[in-house]
């Protein structure tokens, strides 16, 4: 079933089609919420928006930003967002999601810095601030591709995962192996300080290694079964991270509160619940919050391979929706205040703000003023109109004729190209999208 498209223009209407669904939001109008200060650690951010982490699969050579990385990232600098978080940057080579995925080397450090400088400096010169920047260090897991063809490095078998396609036992990475992996994390998060990132996320979202890992109820061994076992990896490398790091460097993270997954195939469900059980989830958050120091959770839900609809809700993409985009946005708001309400004194990032494009600023401002997120962040909107921020700060809205359409078409990008809007940035992304599907009539 085809639902239709997002053409709501007004609050009312919204409210309107929100009880025809069934669906409840908290909307409001006072929008100028959003341009209030926040501190995070030692860091006065400007205003509670952000640009989520974005990739664009256009690493140069030697993993340091690309040309389209460079020009992506100024545009974001541009923006007026308070908060940039960098995309995801792979900790080792094996773990990279695409041939072109960032990484920080010791070598290419100073094409980072250069960034980072440019971007502080066209920030202060339109806005007076530097935003605050964290970078994604992740391990791409059973989605690595480090040459361009899938090299899988899974956390166990899943039975709905593989149904069409089982992964060889040799695809299931060792415990040997993980071993490894906190003092690269470790690494990463000292380079990533090294090249003034203003801190680093230890990435455990959208069915990478960290957050396979955190639903691997059915691996065996020290790294599955157990709750202990299942996050075992995870808080070691957020341990080892912290101990790399010096100063006011932000150790923080983007989890899948929710993998949208029955049990025992995902995190965030128990057996034989429908939709999610967070117990889990806020048990964990509390340990990062508690125990680990961590301050900031960016907070994502769903697999982008699996269930896009989950992750990002949309109009269009190669597979229609399953379901009203308007439930999916839903979903994501009621994990968002569930994390907030089971973990007091955390400063939490929502997702999945898109979708709603001009009327989203009502839901942002409808999330900050009923303490549900501290930050609203927006993906696939800083491809689309990365000035969404400045025209929301200072004018109170957001142009729809700007707007993201969540056509995907950025998602399909990345898949076979480098991901940009082919929509509203149409100069640069029109013709590689035109290409890609060349190739895929091919
Ligand atoms: C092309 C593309 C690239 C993305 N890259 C990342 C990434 O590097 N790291 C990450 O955590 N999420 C990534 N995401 C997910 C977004 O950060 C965001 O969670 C998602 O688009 C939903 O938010 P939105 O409704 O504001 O777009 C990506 C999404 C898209 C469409």
């Amino acid at each position: 079933m085809m639902y239709e498209k997002m053409t709501l223009s007004t609050l009312p209407q919204l409210q309107e089609r929100l009880n025809k669904l069934g669906l409840s939001l908290p909307l409001s109008e006072q929008v100028s919420l959003l341009g209030q200060p926040l501190t995070v650690g030692g860091f006065a951010l400007s205003n509670r928006l952000a640009i989520q982490p974005m990739e664009g699969c256009d690493g140069a050579p030697d993993s340091s930003p690309g040309e389209l990385t460079i020009r992506r990232y100024h545009r974001f600098a541009e923006s007026g967002a308070g908060l940039i978080w960098f995309e995801a940057t792979a900790v080792v080579p094996e773990g990279r999601a695409n041939a072109r995925q960032l990484m920080l080397t010791r070598e290419n450090l100073g094409r980072y810095k250069q960034l980072l400088e440019d971007m502080r400096e066209s920030s202060i010169k339109a806005y007076g601030f530097a935003p605050m920047i964290l970078i994604q260090l992740t391990h791409s897991g059973r989605y690595s591709k480090p040459r361009g063809v899938p090299e899988p490095m899974a956390a166990r078998h899943n039975a709905i995962y593989d149904k069409d396609n089982p992964l060889d036992d040799q695809r299931i990475v060792t415990d040997a192996y993980l071993e490894t992996l906190p003092a690269q994390y470790a690494a990463a998060a000292k380079l990533a300080q090294e090249a003034g990132f203003d801190g680093a996320d230890i990435k455990a979202c959208h069915g990478y290694l960290i957050n396979e890992l955190l639903g691997a109820h059915t691996r065996e061994g020290k790294y599955g079964g157990s709750y202990e076992n299942r996050t075992r990896l995870y808080l070691d490398a957020v341990r080892a991270a912290k101990a790399a790091v010096s100063g006011d460097f932000i150790l923080t993270t983007r989890i899948n509160g929710y993998d949208g997954l029955p049990f025992p195939w995902g995190f965030g469900t128990s057996e034989g619940a429908v939709e999610e059980d967070l117990t889990e989830s806020i048990r964990l958050i509390r340990t990062l919050h508690g125990e680990l120091g961590m301050q900031l959770i960016n907070l994502t839900i769903g697999n982008p391979y699996f269930n896009p609809h989950i992750n990002r809700p949309y109009d269009d993409g190669p597979v229609p929706s399953p379901e009203h985009p308007l439930k999916g946005v839903a979903r994501i708001v009621r994990c968002t205040q569930a994390i907030k309400a089971g973990v007091p004194g955390i400063t939490l990032l929502s997702s999945g703000n898109s979708y709603l494009r001009a009327l989203s600023p009502y839901l942002a401002a409808g999330m900050l003023e009923g303490n549900h997120a501290d930050l609203i962040g927006y993906g696939r909107e800083a491809f689309a109109y990365p000035t969404f921020a400045r025209d929301l700060l200072t004018e109170g809205r957001m142009n729809p004729r700007a707007s993201c359409l969540s056509c995907s078409k950025c998602s399909e990008l990345m898949r076979g190209s480098t991901s940009g809007c082919p929509v509203r940035d149409s100069k640069v992304y029109a013709p590689l999208y035109v290409e890609l599907k060349g190739k895929d009539k091919a």
